[in-house]
C-alpha cells in the first residue's frame, strides 16, 4: 500500500500538522458556469483560507484547483450556448478564473483538466491499471438514439426516476431523490439533446476499474483516519464500504474526453473516452504539472506528490467524497502498485455539507441564489469570505438568508472591526499629530489584555489547525471585541485630557492591535486586512502569523511612524439593499 498505516497517536496529529509542506487542492469546479456561493464555501474558498493560513505560517504551501472540463456537463452547456465545447471550455476557463480572483482566491496554479498533461496522465495511469490487472473490458447496455444515431451515456438522457416517480430525472442521477443512476434504468427515457423518445438499448464494451478487489484495502485506509477527518466525512465512506464497493466503469461513448489509447486491450475502445470522474482528480496532479510548466520548475511537481514530507489536503463537499475517500484512492493503489515512488494519497480531507439559499435550494437553471460574479458585483469579496467561513456548513447543512447575512456584515465587520480601526486611527489623527505616540507606559490593564490575546490567539491557531473554520471565526471575533472592551475601557478621549502619558499608551496600544487585527484576519479578509495593515502605521510587509508572545508583537510598532486614517472600511448593509437582492435573487419560479 503506498501510505503504511499510521497510529491515531496525539503525537502524529501534531507532526501532521506541522509539518511544513503542505499541498492543498480543492474539487475541481465544472466548467458549465460561474459557480454559486454553495459551491464557493464547499471547497475553494476554505481551501484558500487554509492556504494563506499555512503560507502565514511559513509553509512550503502548495494549493491548486483547475476547471474540470470533461463529461456531459460541459457538452450540454455547450451546445445550449451554441460553441464547440473546445471553445466553450477556454471561455469559461478565464471567466472562472477571473471570478475566482475577484475572491482573492490565491491558487498557485488553477488549470484545465482537457490539458495535455491531464491527457498524457490520465492515459498513463490507465494503462498502469491495465497492466497491473485492475481494467477489465465488459460488455454493457447503454441507451443509443437512433433519431440522433449516437449513444445517449449520463445526462445525455432524461427520463422518470424508477424511484420517486420525479419525471426530469437525469441518466446520472435523480435530483429529487438524489439516488444514483444507470440511463439505462429511467422510465420513459427521452434524449437530453432534441427530446426524441426513438430510442433503444445497445451493447457497448467498456472498461471496468475491480474497485472490489481493493474494499479491505480501502477499509483499512478508512480506520487509520477516524478520528483525525471529521465524522461527515468517514461515515460517507464507511457507508460505501458498507454497501459493498462496486466496479466501475471507467469510459464513455463520447467524443469529447481523454481518449482510451489503443494499446490497451487491443484497441477494443477505440473512439471511446474516459469518464469525467476517471480523469478530473488525475488533474489535481496533473494541474500541478501544468504550474511547474508554466513556471520553469520542471520536474518538482512530482516531487510534491511523491515525498513523505508532503501533508496532502483536499477540501469538497459531502456530494464529492466517496469519489476521493474511495473511487480516486482505488485509481491511486491500484497505479501504485510496482511503483517505487507511489503517488500520495490524502492526509487530510475536509468535506463541507450544503448551503442553502433562503430555505430553498440554490439552482443554476432556475437563477435562484447568488453566484460568484454577481456577488462580487455588489459587494467586495471580503465580505463574502467572511461571512461565508463564519458559517461554513461543517456541522449541518446551513442557510443564506439576506437578514443573517446583513447582520453578520454589520454587527462583526462594520461595529466591531471596521469602527475600531476606525476610532483609533481617527483619535490618533486628531490628537496625536497621525503618529504612533512616543509617550507612555503599558500598565496593568495593558498586560491583561496581553496575557488574554495570548490564551485566544492559541485558541483561534489551534482551530485553525484543525480546519474548524466557524469556531475559528468566532475566536476571530471575540479577539476583535477584547480591542474594543479595552478602548472603551481605557478612554483615551478623557485620559488625554489629564494624564497625556496615559492617554499616549492607549492609543499606541490601539494602534499594535490593528496591525495585530490584520495580521490575525489575512488568510479570511485579505484586501481589508492590508488596509488595516496600512492604517496601523507599520511599514508595508506580507502578513505573517503572530507567532511570538503578545508582549513583543503588542511592542511592534515603531514610535513616530505614521498613521493612515482608512476611508470607510466596511460600510453597513442598509434594508432597502436587503429588499432589492430578495427580489433580485429569488429566482423565477
Ligand atoms: O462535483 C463537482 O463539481 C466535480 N466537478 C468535482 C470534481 S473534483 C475532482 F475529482 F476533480
Ligand atoms: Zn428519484
Amino acid at each position: 500500500m503506498a501510505n503504511p498505516p499510521l497510529q491515531d497517536s496525539a503525537e502524529v496529529k501534531v507532526l501532521m500538522n506541522s509539518s511544513s509542506r503542505v499541498l492543498i487542492t480543492s474539487a475541481l469546479p465544472y466548467i458549465n458556469g460561474v459557480k454559486h456561493l454553495g459551491n464557493l464555501v464547499g471547497s475553494m474558498l476554505p481551501a484558500d483560507v487554509y492556504a494563506r493560513f499555512c503560507r502565514a505560517r511559513g509553509r512550503d504551501t502548495l494549493y491548486i484547483c483547475a476547471t474540470d472540463e470533461h463529461g456531459t456537463p460541459a457538452e450540454l452547456a455547450a451546445l445550449e450556448a451554441g460553441q464547440s465545447v473546445a471553445d466553450y471550455c477556454r471561455e469559461q476557463h478565464e471567466i472562472q478564473k477571473n471570478v475566482g480572483a475577484g475572491f482573492e482566491l490565491s491558487w498557485d496554479y488553477f488549470g484545465r483538466s482537457s490539458s495535455p498533461q491531464n491527457h498524457r496522465l490520465t492515459q498513463e495511469f490507465a494503462r498502469a491499471l491495465w497492466a497491473n490487472g485492475h481494467l477489465e473490458v465488459r460488455t454493457t447496455k447503454q441507451v443509443f438514439s437512433r433519431f440522433e444515431g449516437r449513444f445517449l451515456p449520463d445526462r445525455y438522457v432524461v427520463g422518470t426516476c424508477p424511484h420517486c416517480g420525479y419525471d426530469r430525472a437525469r441518466g446520472d442521477q435523480c435530483e429529487n431523490c438524489t439516488r444514483v443512476l444507470d440511463p439505462v434504468d429511467l422510465i420513459n427515457p427521452r434524449s437530453a439533446l432534441s427530446g426524441s423518445t426513438e430510442i433503444e438499448i445497445r451493447d457497448s464494451a467498456h472498461l471496468f476499474l475491480k474497485q472490489s478487489s481493493f474494499a479491505e484495502k480501502i477499509r483499512a485506509w478508512i480506520d487509520t483516519k477516524k478520528t483525525e477527518w471529521p465524522p461527515l466525512v468517514t461515515s460517507i465512506a464507511y457507508k460505501w464500504l458498507d454497501e459493498g464497493l462496486q466496479d466501475r466503469g471507467i469510459t464513455r461513448d463520447l467524443a469529447w474526453g481523454v481518449p482510451v489509447p489503443d494499446d490497451i486491450a487491443g484497441g477494443q475502445l477505440k473512439g471511446k473516452v474516459f469518464y469525467v470522474w476517471f480523469d478530473a482528480p488525475i488533474e489535481y496532479i496533473a494541474a500541478t504539472e501544468e504550474w511547474a510548466d508554466a513556471t520553469g520548475k520542471g520536474d518538482v511537481w512530482r516531487d510534491w506528490w511523491t515525498n513523505k514530507d508532503v501533508r496532502y489536503v483536499e477540501f469538497m463537499g459531502k456530494d464529492n467524497v466517496p469519489f476521493h475517500t474511495v473511487g480516486f484512492p482505488c485509481t491511486l493503489l491500484g497505479v501504485n502498485e510496482k511503483k517505487n515512488d507511489p503517488w500520495r494519497l490524502v492526509d487530510q480531507l475536509k468535506g463541507f455539507n450544503y448551503i442553502n439559499y433562503d430555505g430553498g435550494k440554490f439552482s443554476t437553471s432556475q437563477k435562484r441564489g447568488v453566484f460568484m460574479d454577481a456577488a462580487l458585483e455588489i459587494l467586495p469579496a471580503d465580505y463574502w469570505r467572511y461571512y461565508l467561513i463564519a458559517n461554513a456548513p461543517e456541522s449541518s447543512d446551513s442557510n443564506f438568508t439576506w437578514a443573517h447575512f446583513a447582520g453578520v456584515i454589520n454587527k462583526d465587520l462594520a461595529d466591531v472591526l471596521g469602527n475600531f480601526v476606525n476610532r483609533v486611527t481617527k483619535f490618533c489623527a486628531a490628537r496625536f499629530d497621525g503618529i504612533v505616540p512616543v509617550e507612555g507606559e503599558y500598565g496593568e490593564d495593558e498586560q491583561a489584555l496581553i496575557a488574554a490575546l495570548d490564551a485566544k490567539i492559541k485558541t483561534y491557531t489551534d482551530y485553525f489547525e484543525a480546519m474548524e473554520f466557524r469556531k475559528a471565526l468566532g475566536e476571530l471575533r471575540a479577539i476583535w471585541v477584547l480591542g474594543n472592551e479595552y478602548l472603551t475601557k481605557a478612554a483615551p478621549w478623557t485620559s488625554v485630557k489629564t494624564d497625556r502619558a496615559k492617554a499616549g499608551a492607549s492609543v499606541r496600544m490601539g494602534l499594535n492591535l490593528v496591525r495585530l487585527f490584520a495580521h490575525l484576519s489575512w488568510p479570511v479578509i485579505p484586501l481589508a486586512a492590508a488596509k488595516i495593515h496600512e492604517a496601523s502605521g507599520a511599514p508595508p510587509a506580507i502578513l505573517p502569523w503572530p507567532d511570538q508572545p503578545m508582549v513583543q508583537f503588542l511592542n511592534g510598532l515603531t514610535p513616530g511612524s505614521v498613521v493612515n486614517v482608512p476611508d470607510v472600511l466596511f460600510a453597513k448593509i442598509e434594508d432597502t439593499k436587503i429588499a432589492e437582492w430578495e427580489a433580485r435573487f429569488g429566482g423565477t419560479p
